[in-house]
């Protein structure tokens, strides 16, 4: 294992730097318990995504001391926002990279808190690294990329043995415009089926402990594209059940979007019926849920800070309260815990260029409302057996 890329914070050093910053967290301060720990009582593991500690301490890191205070006060799971992906992994054909997931790793393990390993493969081609892109597979591509694929499973799963519990084995299969399976150079080669079944074959018989997810961004809005994403989400869980594919879950992103200008109510009636109706099938079929992602894009909601925030919370309780209604979900991470490293800036920022407000704690690391809706829905999910210990 190499060391760790930079030092590791102990709660005291936490506890320091922030008091040393000026600093509590707003959570700390109102004398609230964590996320974890609401979450726990009702079997639930409650978690968020987290980067490396490499590029400055003005990061979501558990490097830098104000989101580390965040991180040990509400999570009991971490998942690594980008360094378990081909990109920071796979540098070349043949070369591999775990500095920076290794750092993610050895914090988690020093802080008793549980990893999911996010993702062994993610199949939109704009993601892969640059080398995968136009590779060539020679004269025999199907055993070419097989065996690429069966070596990256194997060496990811023997490197973090039972320190990772649950696996987005697969990311993101599913092109939403057609509810196929998408086209690229590495589902090509083999088939998209074949290719999706050797992982998750692949993936029991290196883990044989975790939890297999397929994981993908299928969401309750009611646009014509969710509705095709949906369609086949739905044939690939049914195709994995008539084949025997050991996959356990199905991860939800639950990247949830305010898209429309329309009262919250009005958005959230013509979504839970037919969103329902969705995560009964999947149940139905024996798949366990997850939510690995979650955040509220606010791209639509009122600019003012008072009315956006009360609007994403709402958005995101009512959301929760239907997810929370399945005793199949035992797990909820949420995207990032603060505003000031969320994805969604540069990924879909607001016409008006207001700074997105998507996740519980504001720019600043102060609570905001809709860390107090994730924890209402917490507290009142009805009880579930929690997921059995890893490994
Ligand atoms: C995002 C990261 O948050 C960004 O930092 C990165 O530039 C792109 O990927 N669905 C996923 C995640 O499965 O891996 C994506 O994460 C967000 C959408």
């Amino acid at each position: 294992m190499s060391a760790p890329i930079a030092p590791l914070l102990s709660r005291r050093d936490v506890i320091a730097g922030c008091a040393a910053l000026g600093l509590a967290t707003a959570a700390d301060a109102a004398g609230e318990p964590g996320l974890a720990e609401v979450a726990a009582r009702r079997g639930i593991l409650f978690g968020s995504a987290v980067a490396w500690g490499g590029q400055g301490s003005d990061t979501g890191s558990f490097a830098n001391p104000r989101y580390a205070a965040l991180l040990e006060r509400d999570c009991a799971v971490l998942v690594p926002e980008n360094e378990l992906k081909w990109q920071a992994t796979r540098p070349g054909p043949r070369l591999f990279d775990f500095a920076r997931m290794d750092a993610i790793a050895d914090y988690a393990t020093d802080r008793h808190m549980r990893l999911r390993g996010h993702t062994l493969f993610w199949v939109p081609p704009q993601w892969y690294p640059d080398w995968l892109r136009d590779h060539d597979f020679g004269s025999r591509p199907a055993q070419a990329v097989e065996a690429m694929l069966v070596e990256h499973v194997r060496t990811v799963c023997a490197r973090y043995g039972s320190r990772i519990f649950s696996y987005d084995v697969v990311n993101e299969a599913i092109q939403p415009e057609t509810g196929a399976i998408r086209d690229t150079v590495v589902t090509k080669a083999l088939g998209g089926e074949a290719m999706l079944d050797l992982l998750f074959h692949s993936a029991r018989a290196e883990a044989p402990h975790a939890q297999l997810v397929y994981n993908d961004y299928m969401s309750w809005e009611r646009g014509t594209e969710d509705e095709s994403h949906i369609r086949g989400v739905l044939k690939l869980l049914e195709g994995f059940r008539k084949r025997n594919t050991p996959v356990d879950a199905l991860g939800v992103q639950s990247h949830i979007r305010l898209l429309k200008s329309d009262p919250v109510a009005a958005i959230v009636k013509e979504s839970a019926g037919p969103w329902r109706r969705f995560l009964d099938e999947v149940v139905a079929m024996g798949f366990d849920l997850v939510i690995t992602e979650f955040d509220v894009n606010d791209r639509k909601a009122p600019a003012d800070i008072a009315a956006r925030d009360g609007a994403v919370a709402d958005y995101a309780q009512a959301y929760l309260d239907i997810m929370f209604s399945y005793p199949q979900l035992r797990e909820m991470l949420v995207w990032g815990l603060s505003d000031r490293y969320s994805w969604l800036e540069g990924f879909d920022p607001r016409a008006d260029k207001l700074p997105k407000r998507g996740l519980p704690y504001d720019r600043e690391f102060r609570a905001k409302p809709l860390r107090s809706a994730i924890a209402r829905a917490l507290a009142g999910a009805p009880r579930r057996e929690p997921l059995r210990p890893a490994g």
